[in-house]
């Protein structure tokens, strides 16, 4: 009896004294375990006389209840306590600016390319799109720079091998000789052929060409126009053209067109802008002539007409120009191969 008293009494300054559930678990063992000092005492309830059994067993039962209940309380306590210390310990500061999600953009080719598209579709123009893997005949041929043309030279490709001609996905036939297209022209054989004037169409795409340097990739993009009806004119040609270099560098610019030659316009001019960095002054970029050449343009040559049937009463006005180029003068870029090596720190400032 005394010694029950006394055990109840140590195992409760024990379990209210533990703070750490590890010792708690120690205790329970110590007291209630299989061989704990409760258990124990239980054991040796069969030495005790007959009659004081039922007694005796009773007051180590309920000492047994009390240990039990006290641990059980001790046990929710320290695991409340453990909680409160977690969230004081793990406490955020919600004042703290957040860790910022880097943003992508475009690449300034596609903002140019947007740019440049924004301005002809205000004016009734419509994107149209050709295959980058070109043959011999729209390529050149149609285009009247007929196979030995000196023109060739300039267009320098990658050739592929194969030797038989096949239809592409809109049942346009390409003949054997096919090739990486060096320029968007040949869209504008593909577009006279396929429907009827009037056509008032720009194409946006990539080329290729076998050259590397500084101003040079073997890939670059360029777009095309082409507008063909009745009346077209040189002054619309150089009208559409001012108008666009104007809206494009955002700067009234003097514009100027020199004779020129290529083999599907005639007459055919290179047109140059004055020069967007020094404003006509002369500078490095312009090369001291305060000229920038931006692009090559003419009207319709009649052979191009007769190779895609349309009929002589039309006239028409074509441009050609490097999207590279305007993209490295808009926003002051000396080294085209920038564009293509996918680096963020030059990206990131467009
Ligand atoms: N295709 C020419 C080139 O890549 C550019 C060009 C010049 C296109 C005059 C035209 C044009 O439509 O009229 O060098």
């Amino acid at each position: 009896m005394e010694t029950l008293n006394r055990l109840t009494a140590q195992a409760t300054a024990d379990i209210q004294a533990c703070v750490d559930s590890n010792d708690l678990e120690q205790l329970r063992v110590q007291y209630l375990g299989k061989k704990g000092l409760i258990t124990e005492l239980m054991k040796q309830l069969g030495t005790v006389p007959p009659e004081q059994r039922p007694q005796l067993g009773a007051l180590i039962n309920e000492a047994k209840e009390i240990v039990q209940g006290l641990l059980q309380d001790r046990k929710i306590l320290l695991s409340e306590n453990l909680l409160i210390e977690q969230l004081r310990r793990e406490q955020v500061d919600v004042s703290l600016p957040g860790r910022q999600v880097a943003r992508g953009g475009l690449h300034p080719i596609t903002q140019t390319l947007q740019r440049i598209q924004n301005f002809f579709h205000q004016l009734g123009f419509s994107t149209v799109e050709g295959p980058e893997v070109e043959d011999d005949y729209h390529n050149f041929e149609a285009l009247n720079i007929p196979a030995h043309h000196p023109a060739r030279a300039m267009h320098d490709t990658f050739y592929m091998k194969d030797a038989q001609g096949c239809y592409d996905a809109q049942g346009c036939y390409f003949d054997a000789k096919r090739l990486l297209r060096t320029h968007t022209s040949p869209v504008q054989i593909r577009t006279m052929k396929k429907g009827q004037p009037p056509f008032r169409m720009i194409c946006p795409g990539r080329v290729y060409r076998c050259d590397s340097d500084i101003t040079h990739t073997p890939m670059f993009h360029q777009v095309e126009g082409l507008w063909v009806d009745k009346n077209i004119s040189f002054a619309d040609l150089k009208g559409i053209l001012a108008a666009f270099l104007r809206f494009f560098f955002e700067k009234e610019l003097e514009v100027r067109f020199r004779p020129s030659y290529f083999p599907f316009t005639e007459p055919s001019a290179e047109v140059d802008v004055q020069c967007v960095a020094c404003e006509g002054r002369g500078c490095r970029i312009c090369s001291h002539t305060g000229w920038l050449e931006v692009l090559g343009c003419g009207m319709v040559h009649p052979k191009v007409f007769e190779h895609t049937g349309v009929d002589a009463t039309y006239t028409g006005l074509a441009f050609g120009l490097g999207v590279e180029r305007f993209t490295m003068l808009r926003y002051g870029v000396s080294d085209l191969r920038h564009f293509f090596e996918n680096d963020l720190k030059f990206l990131s400032q467009f």
